[in-house]
């Protein structure tokens, strides 16, 4: 038995407002609030530890891998997530003719670098259209052709939560041999996924979101596609033997880390580290079920009230959920759910609901009397 209640403590922002919005930044557990401290304290001495705050990018790398049943050597640890699906678009050998496969549920991040890439190297982009909030299997297998060199999609995507049937799209890019490439972000730390069973190719996730962290993103690469990538930048630690200082000819590291440039940010990298343990410490299946529990008691909840419409599909198992009221201001109702310090966002014209571990059904009830609230006076 998880002890939520004992967890909850370790959360100072759940005391101070109503915080229904991982989907826009997870809170900060105090464990890794500390470790900060520590470090920048450390940190304001000089270099003496410098081999130690690096070793927190390796244990980035091992955390992250058994999070989501990679190899270490996998992972690279980069400065966000649009940097990440920007070293991938810039590292494939594009041919002219080529087609992108996306769709129009995606997060801008997951959008800009394959058209600018498709610009640049004469390629077609192919969007998916969603129908009610749902990207069906049908519209990907009309879209992906011989030519498909990528399906770029989100796990969950952003607006709505609709989670993308991953196993589905890898066997299709499979038949086509082309990548599956997957902006994780919604989905990674809220949810469990295994990429090799999956069969992803990529994987990139900031680590602002679910996974509780302020910054950087982790890349993963799988394997067996490294060699057929050429990164188009190269910096002292991608380098094979990246700690010799010594003039030589450049020769990229062996494994993902090829995608670590320059010196990464620290402050990122040992908040990442501290939240990814304590997440391990919980186990992924645990916050997987209790996030899915609280979104499914927030929907049936909402479905008392006529007047609402749900822009995620039924039956979706994310932690997002995202609604609009039929007759009323929706951006009003979010007006006055922020001004009375409820934290959800607005977003494509919904209020998206997004709770997390940390919270509780009493978030929930906080959040629907708020609503409750704001009905009745508008009927008197
Ligand atoms: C689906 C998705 N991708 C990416 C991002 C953010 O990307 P980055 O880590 O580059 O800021 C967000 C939200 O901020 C998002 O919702």
């Amino acid at each position: 038995m998880v002890n939520w209640f004992a967890i909850r403590s370790h959360f100072p922002g759940v005391s101070h407002t109503c915080y229904l919005n991982a989907a826009s930044l997870g809170l900060i557990p105090d464990v890794s609030v500390k470790a900060l401290e520590c470090f920048i304290k450390q940190r304001s001495l000089g270099s003496m530890l410098w081999l130690e705050w690096y070793s927190a990018v390796d244990d980035i790398r091992r955390l992250v891998s058994r999070l989501i049943g990679s190899k270490s050597e996998e992972i690279a640890f980069v400065q966000n997530t649009s940097m990440g699906l920007n070293l991938i678009a810039n590292s494939i050998r594009w041919s002219r003719g080529e087609n992108i496969v996306t769709t129009d549920l995606e997060f801008p991040t997951n959008l800009f670098p394959w058209q600018v890439i498709a610009k640049r190297y004469g390629l077609e982009i192919r969007y998916v259209r969603n129908v009610d909030g749902s990207l069906r299997r049908e519209d990907f297998e009309k879209a992906v052709d011989k030519k498909t060199r990528v399906i770029a999609v989100s796990w969950v995507e952003f607006g709505n939560g609709f989670v993308n049937d991953l196993g589905f799209l890898s066997k299709l890019a499979r038949e086509n041999d082309a990548l599956l490439v997957v902006d994780g972000i919604q989905g990674v730390g809220a949810l469990k996924i295994d990429v090799r069973n999956v069969g992803v190719d990529v994987l990139v996730s900031g680590f602002q979101k679910w996974l509780l962290g302020i910054g950087g993103a982790f890349l993963y690469v799988r394997e067996d596609i490294l060699d057929n990538l050429e990164v188009p930048f190269a910096g002292w630690l991608s380098d094979k033997d990246s700690r010799s200082f010594e003039f030589r000819e450049y020769k990229p590291s062996l494994d993902a880390r090829r995608f670590e440039l320059g010196s990464p940010s620290f402050a990122d990298a040992i908040v990442a580290r501290e939240s990814l343990s304590f997440i391990q410490s919980i186990e992924i299946e645990n916050i997987e079920r209790r996030d899915l529990d609280l979104i499914s008691y927030l929907r049936k909840r909402l479905s008392e009230y006529d007047n609402i419409e749900f822009m995620t599909p039924k039956d979706n198992l994310s932690p997002i959920l995202t609604f609009r009221f039929r007759s009323w201001d929706t951006k009003a109702v979010f007006e006055y759910l922020l001004e009375k310090n409820i934290y959800v966002s607005y977003r494509l014209g919904g209020i998206r609901v997004s709770p997390h571990f940390y919270n509780n059904k009493s978030d929930i009830d906080t959040f629907l009397d708020l609503i409750g609230e704001y009905l009745r006076k508008r009927r008197t």
